[in-house]
């Protein structure tokens, strides 16, 4: 059967998978362990049918759900989503505030599905900044589905690429100053177990919505050698469908890390 990634037209006598098809197809295949999003897209998606920003976070939140849906069935070992960014903070008060509650209702009203499909949350980004209420609802998802065995859905909330480095390398420092690590013993692996991300593989796909080309301050550390697909689908449209292909696309290619 013949894929098509989204961005191309289907040809005369080439039919189009449906998602059940596709879903199948790509299940027989090694799936990647873990896969990372960048949400982009939910006020334009607003914007252009001339409602407010909040609706475009409002339809994301459902496309988030259906999405986590899809990655248990695919059989996804991680699923790190980008729902709030340090830089966010500069966007107009009253988004921010929306924003944040929507999230944390969001998460609070998903917690009997995240249990039934025994799906673990983890919160990856800075506690500090964040409002307290908030902070304190989100948390009680994350203690509830902390002995979940299934998917390890990792929600970056207050997340900047550069703030993680920055705690990673103030906590080699301690371990240094306390002499439990030399400087010219620090490992890739002693990196890696300071991030957030710690004990969780590196992406194998990082997957951008709404057809930006930049990875916007997200797991830098993390993405050296993650394959990339981007597509100009807007989040709220982003379908189940669109995961299934993005994961047929990074099926058909080659990983190298760095090698011939
Ligand atoms: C991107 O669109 C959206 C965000 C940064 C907001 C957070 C994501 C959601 C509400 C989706 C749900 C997520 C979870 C984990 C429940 P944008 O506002 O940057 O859109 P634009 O680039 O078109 O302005």
């Amino acid at each position: 059967m013949a894929l098509r990634s989204p961005s191309e037209t289907p040809r005369a006598g080439l039919s189009t998978p449906t998602e059940t098809e596709l879903l199948a197809l790509v299940r027989t295949q090694p799936v990647p362990q873990h896969v990372a999003i960048i949400m982009d897209g939910n006020g334009r998606w607003a914007t252009r049918r001339g409602l407010p920003r909040v609706a475009g976070h409002r339809e994301g939140v459902k496309t988030a759900r259906a999405i986590v849906r899809a990655a248990g069935d695919l059989g996804l070992r991680y699923l790190t989503l980008y729902a709030f960014s340090t830089e966010n903070w500069s966007r107009p008060e009253d988004e921010v505030s929306m924003l944040m509650k929507l999230l944390e209702e969001a998460i609070y009203r998903e917690l009997p599905e995240l249990m039934e499909r025994n799906v673990r949350l983890r919160v990856i980004g800075r506690a500090n900044g964040v409002p307290v209420p908030i902070r304190r609802g989100i948390d009680r998802v994350v203690e509830a589905t902390r002995h979940n065995t299934g998917l390890h859905l990792l929600m970056a909330f207050n997340y900047g690429g550069r703030d993680e480095l920055i705690d990673a390398f103030r906590t080699l420092a301690r371990r240094v100053a306390a002499g439990d690590l030399k400087p010219d013993d620090i490992s890739e692996a002693d990196v890696s177990g300071a991030l957030y991300t710690a004990e969780t593989p590196d992406p194998d796909l990082l997957i951008r919505t709404s057809g930006e080309m930049r990875v916007s301050n997200f797991l830098l550390w993390q993405i050296a050698y993650t394959e990339l697909w981007i597509t100009s689908t807007l989040w709220p449209d982003f379908h189940p469908v669109d995961l299934y292909r993005a994961v047929a696309d990074f099926q058909g290619r080659t990983r190298r890390f760095g090698g011939v």
